[in-house]
């Protein structure tokens, strides 16, 4: 049984990291299949479902929301799902946690229901911009009140309109949120996205039996079709195994293999710069389930070199730049990785532009920050203290940064991993043989 990491942990230097690693289920992936279940005809099955804090979040909602669900193993549930427009009001405000996916999907989801709801979410999640999902979702018919376009939502809704809507920034969430409202109209809903994201939600659609339209940028569903639950299996996700590429990457004499791993086109921009930062880098792909690819990667130590993430590479690879940043500092001294483009970051779980600098500089690298992205430079790095400003990635990307420290570095807010990786540094501990009590 694993310990919760405790608040603050001490990750100490290690020379190489070797093993095979299953990361946990895709956080994306998971929120969609457990709200899709919950609005499908019949009883939906999910294997591999991620065991982080954002995901249990929204099951925690759908339960609120009158969905039974019952937990039949490991990673393991069985949803009953009500049918479209099918949810009943809750008693209590839901309570989104940490999780902008559980927010911004349940809003689309809730505003083609006929009774109010409430959502709310931490400290963090408050400070994050909902008028992305506001907006779209006024415009169909529902009526949301907000605290100046942040969270917490009340929504008051009901008989959907069809809407075409061309967002002002990439966001898988937002195309998610308007589409599912969509899905609950007599109409046909369209999104334009101004550059292509996740498509997670248009595939799991398919897999529930939902006929969906891609034109190019353009995604379109026609209301009213209903959803047949599934037995499906979530993937291993690609944004938690960059932590183990960093590592690879980053330690010379390093080689990891992670199986199971998603390997959908849309989240694999990250093979891409690993490649171009010189990272060796094998990607086999075993099968495909619900309509998502899967595979394994081998990825070894290579010959590093500095590396840039170009603007329009930005929205597929948006979750991995903290880990990408960790690669960077653990490059030969005089190293660098920019990023431009990627103002997105300052609104994640934390501004992940600011407290990402501010981190790998405690660390020893030499950091840049623009309003829109950042240049690291790798120095000898002298380890922490350093704090996670309670965002997942960043705790994960200032430990794999530590582990190319000259002494030990104290991470605050490292609990904060249990939002996407419960059993992180158990795996840390594994694959660098660091051993150790935490
Ligand atoms: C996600 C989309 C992305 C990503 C987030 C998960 C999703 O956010 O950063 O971690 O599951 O749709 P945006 O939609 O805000 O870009």
């Amino acid at each position: 049984m694993l310990r919760a990491p405790a608040e603050t942990t001490v990750v100490v230097p290690a020379a190489r990291a070797r093993g095979r690693v299953q990361v946990p289920g895709d956080k994306s992936i998971s929120h969609r299949y457990a709200l899709l279940g919950a609005l499908a005809d019949g009883e939906t099955a999910i294997e591999g479902y991620s065991p982080g804090a954002d995901c249990a979040a929204t099951l925690a909602c759908l339960r609120a929301l009158g969905v039974i669900i019952r937990s039949t193993g490991p990673a393991a549930f069985r949803i009953q799902g009500r049918g479209l427009r099918g949810l009943t009001a809750s008693a209590h405000p839901l309570d989104c946690a940490n999780s902008g996916t559980s927010m911004r999907l349940l809003a689309g989801v809730l505003a083609a229901h006929p009774f109010q709801s409430t959502l709310t979410g931490d400290a963090s999640l408050s400070r994050r911009p909902m008028r992305r999902v506001i907006e779209p979702l006024t415009r169909m018919g529902a009526r949301i009140v907000s605290a100046d376009g942040r969270p917490p939502l009340t929504i008051d809704g009901g008989d959907l309109e069809p809407v075409t809507h061309a967002p002002e920034v990439p966001s898988a969430q937002v195309k998610s949120a308007v589409l599912l409202a969509g899905l609950q109209t007599r109409g046909r809903t369209t999104v334009n996205e101004p550059a292509p994201t996740r498509d997670h939600t248009e595939r799991a659609l398919a897999t529930f039996g939902v006929n969906v339209d891609r034109d190019g940028r353009a995604v379109s569903v026609d209301g009213g079709q209903r959803l047949r639950a599934q037995a499906v299996r979530v993937p291993g996700d690609i944004s938690s195994a960059a932590f183990w590429a960093a590592l690879a990457g980053g330690r010379p004499g390093s080689e990891v293999t992670i199986e199971n791993v998603g390997l959908n086109p849309s989240r694999a921009g990250l093979l891409d710069v690993l490649r171009r930062a010189g990272v060796a880098v094998e990607a086999a792909l075993d099968a495909e389930t619900a309509g998502e690819p899967v595979g394994t990667v081998r990825l070894a130590y290579g010959a590093p070199r500095s590396f840039t993430i170009a603007p329009d590479e930005v929205p597929g690879v948006i979750d991995e730049i903290p880990a990408l940043a960790a690669l960077a500092a653990l490059m030969p001294h005089g190293s660098t990785m920019s990023v431009r483009g990627a103002g997105e970051l300052r609104v994640k779980e934390s501004d992940r532009i600011s407290s990402l600098a501010r981190g790998f500089r405690a660390l020893g690298a030499h950091v840049e920050e623009y309003d829109d992205g950042f240049t690291i430079e790798a120095r000898p790095l002298t380890g922490g203290p350093v704090d996670s400003d309670g965002d997942h990635r960043l705790a994960m990307a200032f430990a794999i940064a530590a582990t190319g420290a000259g002494s030990p570095t104290k991470i605050s807010g490292a609990a904060a991993v249990d939002v996407s990786y419960p059993g992180f540094f158990h795996e840390l501990d594994r694959l660098t043989g660091a051993g150790g009590d935490r």
